[in-house]
Order: C-alpha cells, then structure tokens, then sequence
C-alpha cells in the first residue's frame, strides 16, 4: 500500500478577492490559454505566493501594489500540487494585482478544463470544451487558492469560436468579436458572488436548447445536444417545479439570475452542481419520450432535485473543508428525495429511499473499514475517497432520522437559520446542529455527534414480556459488525419508535435510548398483538427480535397490514443479522415464504437484491442452480400477473416492477422469460416491433446470457446503431451477462475499446462479474491492464468503483491474499479504503460459506 501523502493547507498570509480571468480553449489543437488578475490581500507581509496549480505552465507573473510591479521567480511542486511565486523583496500588507499568464491542455480525463467528443448532426465528430472542478481541479484550468473556504468574486471571459456556444456561472454581459481573429467571440459575464473555486464551470461546444421561466422568476434553460431539444423538456419541467419548491421550504430566492442545466456526453459524475451552470452525464438530464424508461426519467428527476438543492446547500452556504463534505452530499442526497416527493407523489419515492441509501449505507457501516460521516482528510486522493456512500447515503439516513426526530417545521425553520447566517460563507457541521437545535429546541448536537463523529450503527435487541395488559421490552444497543463480533463499547443517542398491531403506521410510544440498555412499557397490548421497533424504517439501526416477537409479525407481513417500508426494514435486517451469522440463512430463506404474495415495488426490489447478494456468493458453490430455482418459484406468480403488457392506466411503479421482475427471472433462467426475450429482441431489431423501454434492459440481459456468438455480434451491431445515450448505456450494462469465456473477453475488451466511453467503461467491465469466469476474468483483467485504467481515471471515484466491483465478490483466503498483493505491488491511493472494504468482504463470504453452506445446500435442494 503507498504511504500516507503529508499535505498542508494553503497559507493565510495572502487572500485572493477577485478574479478577473480570460480562458481561450481551442478545440482543434486541444489547449488552452489564460490570464488573470487577482486582487490579493496580503494579510501579513511576505515574499512568497503559494497557490494551487496543476499541470499548467505560467509563462507570465507580475505583483503591482501601490503603482510598484514586482517580478517572481515560478517554482512548481507537482506532489502539492502548488506554485510558489518568489519575490525579491516581501510584499507590504495591503491590496494588490497579481497578473499571470498561462497555457494548458484541454485534458481527456474528464477533470479540470477537459475536452469531451461529439457528432455532429452531419456526422463529422468533433470536441467541445467543459470543466469539471469538484472536488480539486479548478487548479488544472488556472492558478487558484483551490479550497473551499477561499471564496472569492469571479470576472469571466471566455474566447471561442463565433458559432459556438459560450457559458459560464453567470448570464452574458458583453458579446464582442475579438480583435485579434474575426473568427472569435469574446464573451464577458456578470460577476459571480462571493463563492469557491470548485464550483466555477465554463463550456464551449455545440448546443440546442429549451427555456422557461420559473414562477419565482429564472430563467432555466436546459442544454442539449444539436437537434435534440425535445429531450430537455422533462428536466426543464422538473426544475421549474423544484426551483420555487426550494426557495419556499428555504425561505431564500435562488441568488443568481439564471440557471443553466446541461448534459455533456463525456463526464465521470452523474452530474455537478456547479452555481448556474449545472453539468449533468446525458443520461441524468435527457429524456426521450419515445425511448426512455420509467427509471430513467425518475432518475433524471432524483439528480435534478439534488444539484438544485446544492444551489442553496453547498454553493450559497459551503462546507469549510472537504472533512464536512457530507453536509453538501448526505443533505442533497435527502431533499432530493423530498423534492422528487413533491413533484411525483406516485413515484412513492421515500419508500425507494429505503432501499437505494438507508440499507445500502447500513450495509457498507457494518464493515471494520467503513469510516465516520465526519473525516479528516488532507491531500486530494483522500478527498476523492470520501465521495462514498457513507457521505451520501449515511448521510442522507441520518438527517432523515433527525427531520423525524425534529419534524418538518422545526426542520425547516432550522434551515433557513442556518442558510441565512451563514450565506456566502462557509461552515462545519456543528453550525448545522446549532440551528436546528435552536429551532426545535431539541439536543441536536448531542444526538447527532454519536451519528456523524463515530463510524457504524447499532442493532437494538428486544425482548419482550407480557404482564397483564402491558408489554414490558428490554432494548439493548451494541455496534453491529458485519462479522458478528461484539464491536466494542460505543453508544448512540438512538431515537426509537415503537409501533404496535393497534395502529401499524403510527409511533405507539418514542423515547430516546441514550445508554446501554432501557426497558419501556407499551400499554394496552394483548398477547397476541405484535410489536415493531422503527416504524417506517427511519432509524439508522438494526432490530433483532425474538423468535416469538418475529413469529407475531408473520401474518402482518402476509396480509401486508404490516407497511411496505417495514415489511422492506424487517427482511432486510434479517439478512443483515444471518450475513453475520446471528441467525441462520436459511431462517432467512423461509422468512421469504412470507413474502409471497408482495405486491410492493419496492419491497420486491429489496427482496431481489437479496437475492442477487446469496446469488454471488453461492456462484461458489454446486448448487448454484438451486437457488436459481428457488428464485424462479418465488418470482413467477407476480410475473404472470404482471404479464409483459402495462396494463391500462397502470402506473409508475407497476412499470418498475415489471422490469425489475423481468430482469431477475432471466437471471434465474426462467425458460419463458428468456425464449420471449428473443422473440421480443428479433421482432425489435429487425423493426416488427418495439420493445417499450420499460421492457428493453431486461430483454437485453436475457437475450446476451444466453448468446452464442452470432448473437452477440447482432447486440454489438445493434448497440452501433444507438443514438441515445440512455440506450447504449441499457446494451453496455446487459453484454456482461454472457457466459462463453471467448465472449466474456470479447466483452471485456470492447470495454478499453474506442466505442466505449472511458465514463461507462466500468458497466461494461463490471457487467462480467454476475459468473464464475466473468468474476475471474474480470479481476484479471483489471490486473493485466492496470496502468492504462490507472492512467485513464489518474485515481478518482471510477477507478474505486471498478475495483470494489472485480474484487469484493471473491470468497477465499487465496483470493484475498491474492488482491493484497497485487495492491501491494501497485498503488491506488484513492482506492485505498475501498480495497481493504473488498478484502474484509471477501473474508466475510469465506466464513459465511463456511458457516451455512451445508444448510443453505440443504434447504435449497428441498424446495426445487
Ligand atoms: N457534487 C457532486 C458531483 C461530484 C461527485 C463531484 C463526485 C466530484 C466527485 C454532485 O452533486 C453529486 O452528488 N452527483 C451525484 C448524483 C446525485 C443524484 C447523487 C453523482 O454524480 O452521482
Ligand atoms: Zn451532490
């Protein structure tokens, strides 16, 4: 493993004020010019500058105070990534000009000032240029004092081509050609606020787009590509609705006067809040009305919710460091939600949050080498490290707790305290806490410290005891490991609410458990009635029942009087507590029974990751096919309900369900499921018939899992023929599922191939790993052309995520000695702690085979 970089922060001495900055990007030869004037303050007298700079070359610097200009000697350090300017003499205390000029590459790495390619509507393939600075390359596109808590005002010009497209944070001032080249615009911009240099944006390319203004008055435009406008209408409806939504739950107009939002087809993230120039991947702002799916437009819905709440939350209020970069992410990750909630009541989106944050959160926290929301971190490549789940989902989870614990009132006054105090400056968590203790009059900071400064969660344990007409429960808090040791002696301020059979949707009693172990008495509860800690799943802990308190809630769960959230929490925890070996999986297998005749999306959701995870880690075992089996038994009923047609006027969700059942019964096998498939597959290729896109990710997984070369040649023709970005994403997610070896590499491949963009290589690769071979050819891969990945992605999160996905699914000592090594051997500094995540992984699935193997093989072989 590499060493630990030292890093330091910039020094105080000197502040900069204002940036007067000129880019010219030229999209031919791939480079960019610059200058710049900043209005430094220098606080205490001295002769040295530092600022941050990375991969640029000052050609140019100059310091005038007072009518006297000083030349520097330019001395750079590529490990800081930083320029120290050396002065002869030091420079008094006061305001000053610091002038530099300089060149850079328009980079591929989807970092900085970066290029990104195109076609054009005549087919001719061309490059635009755009920026993407979160969290530490704004360094890369000029020299900077490139921390969030250094804000500034900005003064843009950008020079480009006359007939392309020129935009940055702020509306257009001044258009004039420019002197030197009658080719050229210059193009001036109004003057930002005060912000930080991470959320600056300037792009240059080709563009159409829709407008309107929203009814609070800004103008929201959404960019898209040539020719493509249509599909900007749905983020544009979106925004326009969100925009008022935020300013009246904040109390605060949105402070710029327009805001732009727009889809570049080369970008790492989904997407980025930048201040009135929001990027976003294609994928996460485009919607096709003929050819995209539910889940893509609710997903376009979710990002445009969280990059605008970032408009507030993050950009007029900023985190002081990278340390507090879950207040940004975990806090937009919930309002997004909220948002989405008031914009699509039928997505019933908070229920999905349940499973896309709150249980994916909870399950990475189990983990040794998890890490507190709040963490110390200096130099970049472990400020790239944090961009993780734990930031956002825990992070959402927590807050969603405490606006629980809160309620939306207090929540929301607390909000507007703290965005109206602490506007244009920047803050730490405890900040966040004052105001909404303030509001709600409630400990806040007490409860929420043991949430966010020490890492995991606990499982309350219950017992129950019936006297008389009473329930009296014992609960006990311990940190939940994911290997089922006793976790030490931390202790949460846990809110806990209690449900009974009387009224399932409503908290019976709420107190807060603030020590070991407490006992509570719920009253008027007969013997029979059953009780359930969590309603709603909002807490960030883990119940573990009684037997007996278990067997009472079966028949809520059958009859589905238990709600959907709680039915999700309850066999989700249950799994949890069987993966460390608290109960038995096959405890868990026939709790399943229980779910039967579910009818929830989003229950089902859960219940099928569930049974993707035991799918993993049985691939290493003979009896794989049998829990196919077992999946093919579960899931056949609601698939012949759901049949292959949306019924009339059915809704969002039905739409989801089908897809999602479609796609795991061909994962099973399911010899209907798959035959269909191709059918559907032929008929839409050849244009008989289209596939609704609902049906399309489906199709393709059972179509290439079970293909022979032939007809993964079709698929790859096919995939060629794709415009929409959202389609080919659908095709490069579905040709892992193919299990020849010889297509397999043919698959992994293509993934390095010049077809693939270097943002969706990791579908592509990871794709492979659902087999036996895929998983070990993967891993293999991904040794063998490990210095080109670590080129293309120079660290960052993709290359973390690609290596969490070749890795963490292995399920022997050999395998985890084996991926220690090679990282031993081959540094990975922003991956870090995701490899030790993989390795505790991997060492988690040996002992959990070890443990139920026997039974699962057992249990499973009855049932089929
Ligand atoms: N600020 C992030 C973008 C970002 C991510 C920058 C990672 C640097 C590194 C943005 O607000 C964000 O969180 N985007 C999410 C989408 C969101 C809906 C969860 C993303 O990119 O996945
Ligand atoms: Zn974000």
């Amino acid at each position: 493993m590499s060493e630990k970089k030292t890093f330091e922060r910039l020094p105080k001495n000197v502040v900069p004020k204002n940036y007067s900055l000129r880019l010219q990007p030229d999209l031919k030869a791939f480079t960019f010019a610059g200058n710049e004037v900043v209005t430094i303050e220098v606080t205490e007298a001295t002769n040295k500058i530092v600022m941050n700079c990375l991969d640029i070359v000052i050609s140019m610097a100059s310091y005038t105070a007072a009518d006297k200009s000083s030349t520097p000697t330019i001395t750079y350090n590529k490990e800081e990534e930083t320029t120290t300017l050396t002065f002869p003499e030091a420079l008094s205390v006061g305001t000053g000009d610091l002038t530099l000029e300089f060149t850079g590459e328009l980079n591929n790495k989807m970092k900085g000032f970066y290029r990104s390619k195109y076609k054009a509507p005549n087919g001719e393939e061309r490059y635009l240029a755009c920026t993407q600075f979160e969290a530490t390359d704004a360094r890369r596109a000029f020299p900077c004092w490139d921390e969030p808590a250094v804000k500034a005002t900005f003064e843009i010009t950008l020079v480009a081509p006359k007939d392309r497209v020129a935009l940055s944070n702020m509306q257009v001032t001044e258009k004039k050609p420019c002197e030197k080249d009658a080719d050229l615009v210059e193009v001036k911009y109004g003057k930002t606020p005060i912000m930080s240099t991470y959320l600056l944006a300037f792009i240059v390319g080709e563009f159409d787009y829709v407008e309107a203004t929203s009814s609070d008055g800004v103008l929201v435009r959404v960019y898209t590509p040539l020719g493509k406008k249509e599909q900007g209408d749905f983020a544009l409806e979106v925004a326009v609705k969100t925009l008022p939504f935020y300013k009246d739950y904040f109390d605060i107009a949105y402070p710029l006067p327009k805001i732009d939002l727009i889809a570049i087809p080369d970008f790492a993230a989904g997407a980025m809040e930048n201040w009135g120039l929001v990027t976003y991947r294609e994928t996460a702002l485009l919607v096709d009305p003929k050819n995209s799916s539910a889940s893509a437009k609710q997903w376009v819905a979710l990002v445009v919710g969280h990059e605008l709440a970032h408009q507030w939350f993050g950009n007029l209020v900023t985190m002081e460091w990278w340390t507090h970069l879950w207040l940004n992410e975990g806090f937009a990750s919930w309002i997004e939600y909220l948002c989405v909630d008031f914009c699509f009541k039928d997505y019933d989106i908070w229920t999905q949050f349940v499973t896309s944050d709150y249980t994916r959160a909870l399950e990475l926290d189990a983990l040794k080498n998890s890490h507190p929301i709040e963490v110390a971190v200096g130099h970049p490549s472990e400020v790239d490290e944090i961009f993780d789940l734990i930031s956002y989902s825990k992070g959402a989870s927590v807050i969603r707790m405490l606006h629980d614990y809160i309620g939306d009132e207090d929540f929301k006054n607390g909000m507007n305290h703290y965005l109206s105090k602490h506007q244009y400056k920047n803050t730490f968590t405890e900040d966040l806490w004052e105001s909404l203790g303030k509001a709600s009059g409630k400990p806040v900071n007490d409860v929420m410290s043991t949430w966010t400064k020490q890492m995991g969660f606990p499982v309350i344990k219950v017992t129950a005891e019936q006297k008389g007409n009473n329930r009296e429960l014992t609960l006990t808090q311990r940190k939940f490991c994911a290997d089922g040791s006793a976790g030490g002696d931390s202790l949460w301020m846990v809110p806990i609410s209690i449900s009974t059979s009387a009224d399932p949707n409503k908290a019976a009693v709420k107190i807060m458990l603030d020590k070991p172990s407490t006992t509570v008495t719920i009253e008027n509860v007969s013997a029979d009635q059953w009780i359930k800690l969590n309603p709603g799943t909002v807490g960030f802990y883990r119940t573990q029942y009684t037997p007996e308190m278990l067997d009472l809630l079966l028949p809520s769960i059958k009859d589905q009087s238990l709600p959907p959230r709680d039915r999700l929490g309850l066999i989700n925890d249950m799994f949890a507590l069987a993966k460390a070996g608290e109960v038995s999986t096959v405890e868990v297998l026939r709790l399943i029974d229980a779910y039967k005749n579910e009818t929830n999306y989003t229950v089902w959701n859960d219940i099928c990751s569930t049974l993707g995870s035991l799918s993993a880690l049985l691939l290493h075992t003979d009896y794989h096919d049998n829990l196919k089996a077992f999946g093919r038994n579960l899931l056949s009923p609601i698939a012949d309900k759901l049949g292959w047609e949306a019924a009339e006027g059915e809704g969002h969700l039905d739409s989801l369900l089908r897809s999602m059942v479609l796609l795991r019964l061909g994962r099973f096998s399911h010899t209907d499921t798959v035959s269909k498939a191709k059918v559907k597959f032929n008929d839409h290729t050849c244009g008989k018939e289209t596939i609704p896109a609902d049906l399309r990710g489906s199709v393709y997984h059972s179509v290439l899992a079970h293909a022979d070369e032939e007809t993964f040649k079709a698929v790859l023709k096919f995939f060629r023929e794709q415009e929409l970005h959202e389609e080919k994403e659908r095709i490069m997610r579905a040709l892992g599922a193919v299990k020849e070896p010889a297509l397999i590499k043919q698959v992994l491949d293509f993934s390095l191939s010049d077809e693939v963009r270097s943002q969706d290589t990791v579908f592509v690769l990871t794709g492979v790993v659902g087999s036996k071979d895929g998983l070990e050819m993967a891993w293999k891969f991904l040794q063998e052309k490990w210095d080109v990945l670590h080129r293309r992605y120079e660290g960052g999160f993709l290359l973390s995520r690609l290596v969490k996905n070749c890795t963490e699914g292995f399920a022997t000592e050999d395998k985890a000695k084996e991926v220690e090594t090679f990282f031993a051997a081959h540094s990975a500094p922003a991956a870090e702690r995701t490899i030790q995540q993989s390795l505790e992984n991997i060492r988690l699935n040996k002992k959990w085979l070890e443990r139920d193997s026997d039974k699962i093989k057992e249990f499973l072989s009855g049932s089929s």
